[in-house]
C-alpha cells in the first residue's frame, strides 16, 4: 500500500500543527487510498497525535534519540513519541545528518524505532557531487550498511527507506524518475533479505510530479516536506491517483 508521509520539519507550533489538521480532515473520507502519516514537531505530537485518533491519518516523528529514558536533557524518547501515537519514525534524514553530525548513531536509532513498536523511515541519499562523481550508489549503499549494522534481520520487518538526494531537497528540483528508480532498484536488490521492504522517494515531491515517482514500480511512497505544509498540497498528493 502507498505510504505517503508529510515531514514538516521545524514548521507550524501546536496551534498552526492543529489547524493543518483540521484543514486535511477537511479534504479527506475514509478509506484512504494508502497510508498518510503526519510527522509534526516534537512538541506537537501528543496534540496532534490526540486529534487524529479515530482518524484514517496517522501520527510519526521526526526524529528520536536511542535511549527510552534517563539523564540525556532535550533529546527525544522513542517510548515518548510512541505515547503520543507515532507508528513512524523518520530516522537519519540529511539535514540532522548535515546540521548535527548524525550517521554513526542511525543504526540504534533504527533499531530504538523498533523496539519502541513505530517503523523506521530511515533516510538515504547522496549529495550532488557525490551524484556527479558517479558515486551515488556507493554512498547510499554505505548510509544502508551504517544504518542497519548490528540489527537482527528478523526484526527489520515493514521497514521503510526514504532515498531523498540532498540536491532535490527544498530546491524545487526533483530527482529523474529514471534516477529514483534506478537507486531504488540497488536498494531493493541490497535488502532482498528484508520482508515487506517499502522504498519511498522524497525531493520537491509536489502534486504535479508525484504521479512520475509512484508510477515506479520500486517507488511505494513519497516523503514530503514543502508540499506537506498546505492542506490543499498534501490531501492532493494523499489521492495523487485521482
Ligand atoms: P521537500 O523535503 O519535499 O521540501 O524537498 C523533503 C524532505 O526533506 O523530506
Amino acid at each position: 500500500m502507498d505510504l505517503i508521509v508529510a515531514n514538516w520539519k521545524m514548521n507550524y507550533g501546536g496551534r498552526d500543527s492543529l489547524q493543518l489538521v483540521e484543514g486535511l480532515l477537511e479534504r479527506i473520507k475514509e478509506p484512504l487510498p494508502g497510508e498518510a502519516v503526519l510527522c509534526p514537531p516534537a512538541t506537537a505530537l501528543f496534540m496532534v497525535g490526540d486529534r487524529l485518533k479515530d482518524t484514517p491519518l496517522q501520527l510519526g516523528c521526526q526524529n528520536i534519540f536511542y535511549e527510552k529514558e534517563g539523564a540525556f536533557t532535550g533529546e527525544i524518547s522513542p517510548d515518548f513519541t510512541r505515547e503520543a501515537g507515532s507508528n513512524y519514525a523518520i530516522i537519519g534524514h540529511s539535514e540532522r545528518r548535515q546540521h548535527f553530525d548524525e550517521g554513526p548513531e542511525v543504526s540504534r536509532k533504527v533499531e530504538a524505532a523498533l523496539d519502541s513498536g513505530m517503523t523506521p523511515i530511515l533516510c538515504v541519499g547522496e549529495s550532488l557531487q557525490e551524484r556527479e562523481g558517479g558515486k551515488a550508489w556507493a554512498v547510499v549503499r554505505k548510509q544502508l550498511e551504517e544504518a542497519l549494522e548490528g540489527i537482527n534481520s528478523e526484526k527489520l520487518v515493514g521497514l521503510a527507506v526514504a532515498y531523498e538526494p540532498v540536491w532535490a531537497i527544498g530546491t524545487g528540483k526533483s530527482a529523474q524518475p529514471e534516477d529514483a528508480r534506478e537507486m531504488a532498484s540497488h536498494i531493493i536488490k541490497e535488502l532482498s533479505y528484508m520482508k515487506g521492504l517499502r522504498v519511498l522517494y522524497g525531493g520537491s515531491v509536489k502534486p504535479e510530479n508525484i504521479a512520475d515517482f509512484m508510477a515506479l514500480e520500486e517507488i511505494s511512497g513519497a516523503l514530503v516536506g514543502g508540499a506537506s505544509l498546505k492542506a490543499e498540497s498534501f490531501a492532493q498528493l494523499i489521492y495523487w491517483e485521482k
